[in-house]
């Protein structure tokens, strides 16, 4: 037996770490594709290094561009080693350019393909990810949800209950096992931060790529950093489309983006979080800081009814209000998820078992 996983971009390496480790508890023989979607240091090999995942078997090394020259590369590259090693079932992560084109490319050669992070829908096709989502649960054999929301959705689009499989949420598995050690302070006290602060994070086509959206943000940002800092760890993407014009604004702390170790002690310690991240409203929710998240609709609806999460649109005054609102306030009640307890991942690891090993 050969399991094969795949992962490409920073949210996935969270995802797949519980999951190797829960197989590799097992003693199950598997192997490591990176396809190379993400390949800055700061990006990809750090949180490796954090999440102590095995170093790949194999790198593709497709690096950024169109999507669909990005999707053409993982999907030659993903079958290359599909037909030499022939697994009996591909695991694939979330909803990035590397999770669709893997699991196209196994689909078309009979390959089961596993998808964690299944059924999530924000029902907004303007977004690259949701075309992901739809794709990969359409030839997913075993869709392993996180929550209810997930379940409904693949039943609506006529999944067979019997490949649906509510496990919770693999993420909070990682955050979990890694909350021991997290740490703001190598972030923080290099900036002279010692009290309360509000992090940023903002990575979205749809947020950051027209500056008519970008720019009033950041001038809200700038307006918030005057009555508490800022602490702002940029996606490359982002740093591309901002220039310098924010670099010297009073509060505003621009930086390169953090280890997964760091970013879980900022996220717990912040006062408020902003975000258009997927995977940060489900670790604030979780924390259960408040988190305020500048788009028009969420995939991860259990982080508004269930946890701390407020969706604001990206109208920068209504951005403005909300957090003045949640800084004069403080606490927004939130409860945590059904299943997102830390073992996600071995009840992957269960249901796989009894599927591949009756
Ligand atoms: C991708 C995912 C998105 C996910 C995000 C997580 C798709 C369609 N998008 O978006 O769902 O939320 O990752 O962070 O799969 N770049 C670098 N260094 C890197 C990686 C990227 O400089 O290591 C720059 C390049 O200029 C590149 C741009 O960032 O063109 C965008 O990278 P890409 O992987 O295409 O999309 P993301 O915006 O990162
Ligand atoms: N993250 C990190 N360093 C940072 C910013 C985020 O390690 O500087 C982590 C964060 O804790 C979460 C994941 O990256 O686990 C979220 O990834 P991202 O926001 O890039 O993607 P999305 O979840 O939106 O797809």
């Amino acid at each position: 037996m050969l399991i094969t996983h795949v992962v490409g971009a920073r949210p996935n390496f969270m995802k797949a770490a519980p999951v190797l480790a829960a197989f590799a508890k097992r003693g199950w023989p598997q192997m490591l594709i990176h396809t190379g979607q993400h390949y800055d240091e700061l990006m990809s090999d750090l949180q490796f290094r954090q999440l102590q995942i095995p170093k790949p078997d194999v790198n593709l090394g497709v690096g950024s561009g169109t999507h669909a020259l990005q999707t053409g590369a993982v999907m030659a590259g993903v079958e290359r080693v599909l037909i030499d090693r022939r697994p009996d079932v591909l695991v694939v992560y979330g909803d990035v350019n590397s999770t669709m084109a893997s699991t196209i490319a196994a689909a078309k050669l009979q390959i089961p393909v596993a998808h964690v992070e299944a059924g999530l829908r924000s029902f907004d096709r303007s977004m690259p990810e949701e075309i992901n989502r739809m794709v990969t649960d359409s030839l997913a054999t075993y869709l392993f949800t996180p929550s209810a929301d997930g379940d409904d959705n693949l039943k609506r689009e006529g999944v067979a209950p019997k490949q649906i499989i509510r496990v919770g949420n693999v993420m909070i598995d990682s955050l979990i096992r890694n909350l021991p050690m997290a740490d703001s302070t190598k972030v923080l006290a290099p900036l002279g931060i010692s009290g309360g602060y509000i992090l940023v994070t903002l990575h979205r086509p749809s947020t950051v790529d027209s500056p008519e959206i970008l720019e009033p943000m950041l001038d809200v940002l700038a307006t918030l950093a005057k009555k508490l800092p800022v602490v702002f760890p940029i996606h490359p993407r982002t740093r591309a489309h901002l220039g310098t014009k924010w670099a010297s604004s009073p509060g505003l702390h621009i930086i390169d983006p953090v280890g997964y170790v760091e970013f879980l002690g900022l996220e717990r310690d912040a006062r408020l979080v902003i975000t258009d991240s997927g995977g940060v409203q489900e670790e604030t929710t979780f924390l259960r800081v408040p988190c305020i998240t500048v788009r028009d609709n969420t995939e991860r609806p259990v982080t508004v009814t269930t946890g701390t999460n407020t969706i604001v649109g990206r109208d920068p005054a209504r951005l403005l209000t909300v957090a003045n609102e949640r800084l004069a306030n403080g606490f927004v009640p939130g409860g945590i998820p059904e299943l997102w307890d830390g073992k996600a991942a071995e009840r992957i690891a269960d249901a796989l078992e009894k599927a591949l090993m009756p």
